[in-house]
This record gives C-alpha cells, structure tokens and sequence, in this order.
C-alpha cells in the first residue's frame, strides 16, 4: 500500500509463551476461543478496550485474504490461507488489516488484484466475497479482528481510478510506473517473472498525474454514490461461513474509509526537513469526504470503529484536519523509510540504517502527540524494511529473500519498541503495530503466476513481489511476537 514512485512526486511535482492466565491473553494465542460476535471494541480515553480490558493491536498486514481465501478456480490457495492464519496466530498476532473492497473494469487492467470483488458498479463476484467470509469466520476462531479496508487511492485493487474511470465512459488510468511481471527479464520457465519497473508511455504517468485523476473520486457524485453503494453490500452483508451481519460481527473491529486517500489539493510547496509536509488547505475536499463518509458508516454501524487509512505524512495540519470528527475514532499512521527518501535499500552504512530509525522513533513521537492533542488514540498501521538487499546486487533480482535481515530487524526492534513505549507510558497514543505486509509461504524465487496474472506476494501488484514481505521463517515475526508477550506481561501488572 506504498508508493515506489513516491519521490518522484515530490522532486518533480511505501509455541507461545502463556505469560499471564488471563483469558484476554489466552484467547489471542489459543486455538478455539474465538471472538463473540457482540465482542466489540470500543474506545476509553487513549486506549481500546473489550470486554477482557485493554486491548493492544498486535497486527500484520494481510491484504489478499479475500482472494487467497476463495476457491481455487477464482484464483485461491485455501490451504495457503489455513497454514498462514496458524502461523500469525502462533506469532501472538491478534489483528489483521485486509481489503474489503476491489474493482475491476470491462477491459482487464495491469497491476491490480483480479479477479475483483465488485467487477462493475454493483456487481459482485460471489466467490471472493465467499473469500472473505470465510477470512472472518476464521480470524474470528483464531481471536483476531480485523481492520476492513473499503476503498483504495493506488491503483493496485482498482481504487479511486476505477472509479472515476467508470464514472468518465470508462476512461484511460494514467497508471504511475509500476512492477510488471512479464517484462524483461524473464526466467525461462513461463509465469515466473522477473519483471521490472513500466519506465516508458502510458503505464509510466508521473504520480501527480494518477492522483489528479484518482481525487476526482472525492467529488464525482457518481462515485460516492457507487462508494455508498459498496458500503452498504459489505455491511450488510451475511457471512455464509458463520451466519454473521458483518457490521454486526464483532470481528469487524473497523472499517476504513481508503487505503492511504491522499490530499486533493495540489500542494504549492513542500515543507518540513524531509519535504513530506504539506502546508494547510482548508478548502481540500478530501476533509469534507471524510466528515461524510464516516458519518455514513457511523449511521449504519454503530458498534464498529471507524478510521480515514491516511498515513500521516503530510504532517500535524492535515494529520488533525482529517481525524478531527467525531465519527472518526482513532488516527493511523504509516511509516515509509525508504518510499520517503530516509533510507537507501542497497546501502550498507549504519548511517543509513541509523538514519531510517532516527526518523521512525520521531515519526511515532509526532504523531503520537498531534494524536493526543485531538483526543485520539493512533494505531501504527504500515511500515516495512527491505532485506539487506545490496547483498543481491549482481544477482538475477534485486529483492531475492536470500538476502539477510540484520537492518531490517534492528529497525522493527526499535519501530516496533517505540510504539511499545509510547503504549506503556502514561501521555502515548499508541495502541499497536502492524507491519506491511505477511508474505507467509511466498517466496520471489518459487513465485508462479496463477491462472489470473497473481502471485500473492506480500507486495501488492503494482510494486516488486519480495521488496517488503515478512516471510514465515523471518526474524521479524519474532519480533511481532516478542512485542505481543512483552504487552502481554505489561497488562497483566497493570490492570
Ligand atoms: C498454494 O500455495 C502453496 C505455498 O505457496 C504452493 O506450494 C501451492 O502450489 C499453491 N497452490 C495453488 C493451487 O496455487
Ligand atoms: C489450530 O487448530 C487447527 C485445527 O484444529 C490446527 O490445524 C492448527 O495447527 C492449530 N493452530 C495452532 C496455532 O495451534
Ligand atoms: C465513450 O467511449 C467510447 C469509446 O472510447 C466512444 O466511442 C464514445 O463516444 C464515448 N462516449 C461518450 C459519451 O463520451
Ligand atoms: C509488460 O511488459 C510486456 C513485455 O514488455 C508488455 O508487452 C506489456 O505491455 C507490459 N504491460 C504493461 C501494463 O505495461
Ligand atoms: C529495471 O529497469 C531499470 C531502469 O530501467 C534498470 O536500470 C534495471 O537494470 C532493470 N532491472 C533489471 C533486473 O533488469
Ligand atoms: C500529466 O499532466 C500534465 C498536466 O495536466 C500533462 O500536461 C501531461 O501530459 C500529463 N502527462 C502524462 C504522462 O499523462
Ligand atoms: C454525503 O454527501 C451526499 C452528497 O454527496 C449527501 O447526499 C449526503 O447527505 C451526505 N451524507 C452525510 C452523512 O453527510
Ligand atoms: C478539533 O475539533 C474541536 C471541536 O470539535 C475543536 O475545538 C478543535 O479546535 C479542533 N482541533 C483541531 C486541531 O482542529
Ligand atoms: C550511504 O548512506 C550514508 C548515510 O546516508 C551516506 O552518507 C553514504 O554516502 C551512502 N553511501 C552510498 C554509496 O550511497
Ligand atoms: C518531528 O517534529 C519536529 C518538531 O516539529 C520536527 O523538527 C521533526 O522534523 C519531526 N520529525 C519527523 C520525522 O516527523
Ligand atoms: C510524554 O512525556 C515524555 C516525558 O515527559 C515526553 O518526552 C513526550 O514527548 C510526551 N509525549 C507526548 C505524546 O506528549
């Protein structure tokens, strides 16, 4: 749910341990004692609550699940799905952020998830949404919820561009440069990739120009009026696994406004000392959108939370523009290294890494004080690390999972820890992590395209498959897994 061309815009125009007997503690790493259905959680002050108490986000990104979790004549690997909801259980994982929305278009598009969950405005493919019953069913069993993703800025689930490409006789996406699997170089055996970046005509849009496109979304009656539409399926949508309304299914901790919705307003300059920052619009209409479709869904879903997806880039004016509704019941936060020009992939230093971490711990340290300010707590929804890739330079693909880990587990410690810390403390925000995003069982050198162009890397299908995947051998799902006993232990003294 990043951006690989990011920087472009920006110079030019991504067997536990039973610590404490407390059933809050067992239910997230024990087999068989699932979330009630009326099991909500609620906000109280800086903190998420259920019925057990307190409840800290221990999460991982799992975008696919609808689609993995389908039959395997739409394109599912349900024995894939089973093991991979195992393995995050085992690691003390207790949530999950997934799509609950895609969009496909009459002519078959590049770089997105097929087949879509809505293939036209109000049409549904039944096997995916079968896909995604049955991720809920099964989080359910396991004790996790999850986060429900309802519409996307990039084009990798068709997203806002669909949209407004439906919406404008189904016009031309200016797609920005993106990972295409069949481009030089190949491997020889047929829907293995290698792939490599679109560089030229027009799958190669500078991003400025998608997101013009893109942010028509935002005002276009017909596609609000289409986004509502979709609101309502999902919600009201029966789960054919367990007989659950999903917004009445506790499972369902929140529904997300978008993936990473972007400010509409083209920004004059660029400011603060990482040119992330965006100076105040108050005339943006990405604010009023949110106002409206939070209230929308807070009408229709009264027990679930509701956050915007935004990452918190632009820094402390639109961080609390957007979060500041009523509707809205916590802030997210997406932490992008390297996709924001602080960290370099191929380079070795510990100056580099050093300064990837610097910025995170400030990153989490901001926006956990521009949280507080507006009264809401924050969950750290995205970040990622590249394996130390410069150890694949001179190889057949630069993002081989040969590479090792070193930097990127020094970073997830401290990432991990200074959400942790600001968690334990008594003036932080936090409320959990969940890093971008669960590859499982992939692996970039086994990767076989499936019947519908995917191979289900942790990446999604617009950027390199293996750049930011946690597999299930990686030191990182440790890490994950360190943090949930370490809060374990924490509740456990303090409540
Ligand atoms: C399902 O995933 C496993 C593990 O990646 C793989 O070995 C298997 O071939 C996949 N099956 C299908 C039908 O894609
Ligand atoms: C949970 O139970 C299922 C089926 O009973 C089993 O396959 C799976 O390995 C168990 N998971 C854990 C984490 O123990
Ligand atoms: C819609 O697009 C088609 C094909 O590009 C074109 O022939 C037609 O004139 C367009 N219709 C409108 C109303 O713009
Ligand atoms: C991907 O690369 C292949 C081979 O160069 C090319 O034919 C195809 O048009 C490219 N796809 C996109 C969407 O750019
Ligand atoms: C991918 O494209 C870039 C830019 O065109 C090029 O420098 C690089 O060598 C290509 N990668 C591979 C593996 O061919
Ligand atoms: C990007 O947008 C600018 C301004 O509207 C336009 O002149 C340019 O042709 C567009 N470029 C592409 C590749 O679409
Ligand atoms: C949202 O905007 C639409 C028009 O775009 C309007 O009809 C509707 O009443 C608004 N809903 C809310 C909850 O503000
Ligand atoms: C947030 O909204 C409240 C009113 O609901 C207002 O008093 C406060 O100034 C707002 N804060 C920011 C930072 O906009
Ligand atoms: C590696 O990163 C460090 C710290 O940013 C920088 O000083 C150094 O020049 C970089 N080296 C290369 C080869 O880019
Ligand atoms: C954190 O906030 C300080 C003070 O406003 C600012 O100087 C710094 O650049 C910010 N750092 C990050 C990573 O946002
Ligand atoms: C919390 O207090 C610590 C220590 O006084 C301070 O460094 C930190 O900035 C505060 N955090 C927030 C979010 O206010």
């Amino acid at each position: 749910m990043v951006v690989s061309g990011w920087l472009s815009v920006l110079t030019a125009a991504a067997i536990p341990t039973l610590i404490s007997a407390r059933p809050h503690e067992f239910r997230s790493i024990q087999n068989g004692t699932g979330i009630a259905a009326d099991d909500f959680v609620s906000i109280d002050g800086f903190k998420l609550k259920d019925r057990q108490g307190t409840v800290y986000l221990t999460g991982l990104n799992y975008w696919s699940c609808m689609n993995l979790a389908a039959d395997d004549h739409v394109g599912g690997n349900h024995s894939r799905f089973i093991t991979e909801l195992d393995q995050m259980q085992a690691h003390g994982v207790n949530h999950l952020r997934i799509m609950a929305s895609s969009e496909g278009a009459p002519t078959h598009q590049p770089f997105r998830m097929y087949p879509a969950l809505m293939e036209a405005p109000g049409a549904y493919n039944e096997a995916i949404f079968v896909g995604l019953d049955r991720c809920l069913a099964e989080m359910s069993k396991r004790g996790m919820r999850a986060t429900m993703t309802l519409a996307n800025e990039w084009q990798w689930s068709g997203g806002f561009g669909q949209y407004v490409s439906w919406a404008t006789n189904d016009s031309q996406i200016p797609y920005p440069s993106s990972w295409n699997l069949t481009a030089a170089p190949q491997r020889s055996e047929p829907g293995t990739g290698w792939g490599n970046y679109t560089v030229e005509g027009v799958d190669a849009a500078p991003y400025s120009n998608f997101t013009a496109y893109a942010n028509q979304f935002y005002t276009m009656p017909k596609c609000q009026e289409w986004y509502h539409a979709h609101i309502d399926k999902v919600l009201n949508r029966v789960n054919t696994v367990n007989g659950r309304v999903y917004k009445e299914d506790a499972t369902v901790m929140t529904w997300q406004l978008a993936n990473e919705p972007q400010p509409a307003v083209v920004p004059t300059e660029y400011l603060g000392p990482y040119s992330l920052e965006l100076p105040a619009a108050p005339e943006d209409p990405i604010i009023p959108w949110v106002k409206n479709s939070s209230t929308y869904i807070k009408s229709l879903a009264p027990n679930q939370l509701i956050n915007v997806g935004f990452e918190g880039k632009q820094g402390k004016w639109y961080y609390q523009a957007v979060h500041n509704f009523s509707t809205v019941d916590y802030g997210t936060t997406h932490c992008w290294v390297q996709n924001w020009g602080v960290y370099d992939m191929l380079n070795s230093s510990f100056a580099n890494l050093d300064a990837a971490k610097s910025f995170a711990t400030a990153f989490v340290a901001n926006s956990s004080e521009w949280s507080r300010e507006i009264g809401k707590p924050v969950f750290l929804e995205e970040f990622g690390m590249a394996r130390n890739n410069w150890e694949n330079f001179g190889k057949e693909y630069p993002y081989l999972s040969s590479a090792g880990t070193s930097n990127k587990d020094n970073y997830f410690t401290t990432i991990i820890g200074a959400a942790m810390n600001d968690f334990m403390s008594d003036n932080g925000s936090y409320v959990g992590t969940c890093p971008w995003a669960y590859g499982g069982l992939y692996r970039p050198e086994t990767q076989h395209a499936n019947a519908f162009g995917e191979v289900w890397a942790g990446d999604p299908p617009h950027e390199a498959p293996g750049w930011y995947d946690l597999y299930d051998t990686d030191e990182a799902m440790n890490i994950v897994h360190r943090q949930q006993q370490d809060i374990a232990a924490f509740l456990s003294k303090s409540q």
